[in-house]
């Protein structure tokens, strides 16, 4: 069973809390790129890991990510503005540049050096395939940023997209491992006896790796033959998900990586950056974001049920929720469990056995942390900086096989 101690460990992001100290240590999404998309366009208002940041991008396109409040007293940078290579506060001007250095505080005498004495709170920033992704530790341990497949990948083969999550990022990231509720939540057709997964107790396994852990399922397909899925986490909160139920890559399937931002305890940004082989077209990147509106936000959401169907549901679909990608299927089930779910109450069965292994893995690393020891996957080697076959795994192997045959295919490793 899961203790008390062990769920606020978990899901506790905000500063000075072990997990919070866990994911400063890795490059994290902050925004999507087109939140700030030219050159002293306004600034917007970003929170991250409990605390309230303003992201702007200044005359020379360059990204700062600063603490809301001014320095000089607490006026919030979100007002600002954004001209001449900094963000100026518009209650008495002081204006800051992205990495955090007070360039002027014109209501103090001339001369005074006054702004030399202050640095403002900012975080480093990078731009990856869209998304401003930031570091929020210790200067000196800041790593590299590591080298996954989006990183070289051309644009026109990927996109992106965030959603918010009204719950904490654990609830958000355990569907992502929890292999058998896609038989059920997000069987959209009740007749359909055809499909690959609809073995829904499949056979599961997990498995400790340098950059997290690999989560599989395995699903019988008769007597002779298994349909085994293969899926990393990553450290800190990301993943990848195989495509769909197919039993090989098809020519055009494409594969996501997922990250779970925490926006703090209850609430988090989802992102899911889609790559494939060949281009998507204007067509194919506006219908991925036809689920959510303007601010992100899921059409579907817990202030209007869902949008679920009950018609549908007795005669169609599993879920009777409608749903372009099954996220917002995922998003029902995991907001209605509460914002921090309390994991004491919880019955945990076979079918949650790579759950168990997700939590014993964040556990161990929130523990080193706690210790002063370096968690896992913490890029320092240049020469050893390569994830760009990094993929989660499908395929078809003979029952008596086992899944490990699957591990190194020319589809990538896991
Ligand atoms: S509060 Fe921002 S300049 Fe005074
Ligand atoms: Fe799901």
């Amino acid at each position: 069973m899961f203790s008390r101690e062990e769920n606020e460990l978990l899901t506790r992001v905000g500063p000075a809390t072990a997990m919070g100290d866990l994911m400063r240590r890795y490059w994290l999404p902050a925004l999507l790129s087109e939140e700030i998309p030219l050159p002293d366009s306004p600034p917007v208002r970003v929170r991250l890991l409990g605390e309230d940041l303003v992201a702007f991008r200044d005359s020379d396109g360059r990204v700062g990510l600063l603490g809301e409040h001014c320095s000089h007293r607490g006026t919030s940078l979100f007002y600002g503005r954004n001209e001449e290579c900094g963000l100026r506060c518009i209650y008495h001007g002081w204006k800051y540049d992205v990495e955090g250095n007070v360039l002027e505080t014109p209501a103090e005498p001339a001369g005074s050096d006054f702004k030399q004495k202050i640095h403002h709170p900012a975080y480093p920033c990078k731009e990856v395939a869209g998304i401003v992704f930031s570091y929020m530790g210790p200067r000196e341990k800041m790593p590299l940023f590591p080298a996954y497949e989006w990183v070289s990948l051309p644009e026109n083969r990927m996109h992106v997209v965030k959603s918010y999550l009204e719950c904490n990022y654990l609830q958000g990231i355990e569907g992502d491992f929890d292999s058998s509720h896609t038989t059920f939540l997000h069987c959209n057709n009740l007749a359909d006896l055809a499909r690959l997964n609809r073995d829904g107790a499949p056979k599961l396994d997990a498995e400790e790796t340098a950059y997290g852990m690999r989560a599989i399922s395995i699903r019988k397909l008769g007597d002779e033959q298994s349909y085994v899925r293969i899926s990393p986490f990553i450290m800190p909160a990301f993943s990848i998900v195989p495509g769909p139920a197919t039993a090989k890559f098809e020519e055009n399937d494409s594969r996501a990586f997922r990250f779970w931002i925490p926006i703090d305890d209850a609430s988090t940004w989802f992102y899911i950056l889609t790559m494939r082989d060949a281009p998507f077209s204007e067509d194919e990147r506006a219908s991925a974001r036809s689920w959510i509106d303007a601010r992100y936000r899921r059409i579907r959401n817990a202030g209007n049920d869902y949008l679920q169907d009950r018609e549908l549901q007795r005669t169609r679909t599993y879920s009777g929720i409608k749903a372009v990608i099954p996220a917002e299927q995922d998003g029902c089930a995991t907001e209605s469990m509460g914002p921090i779910y309390d994991r004491t109450k919880e019955h945990l069965g076979y079918s949650d056995k790579t759950i168990i292994a997700l939590r014993k893995v964040l556990l161990q690393a929130a523990r080193r942390v706690l210790e002063g020891r370096e968690p896992p996957h913490i890029i320092t080697d240049a020469s050893a900086n390569d994830f760009s076959r990094l993929r989660a795994l499908k395929g078809v192997v003979p029952a008596n096989h086992s899944w490990q045959a699957l591990l190194n295919s020319e589809k990538g490793v896991a």
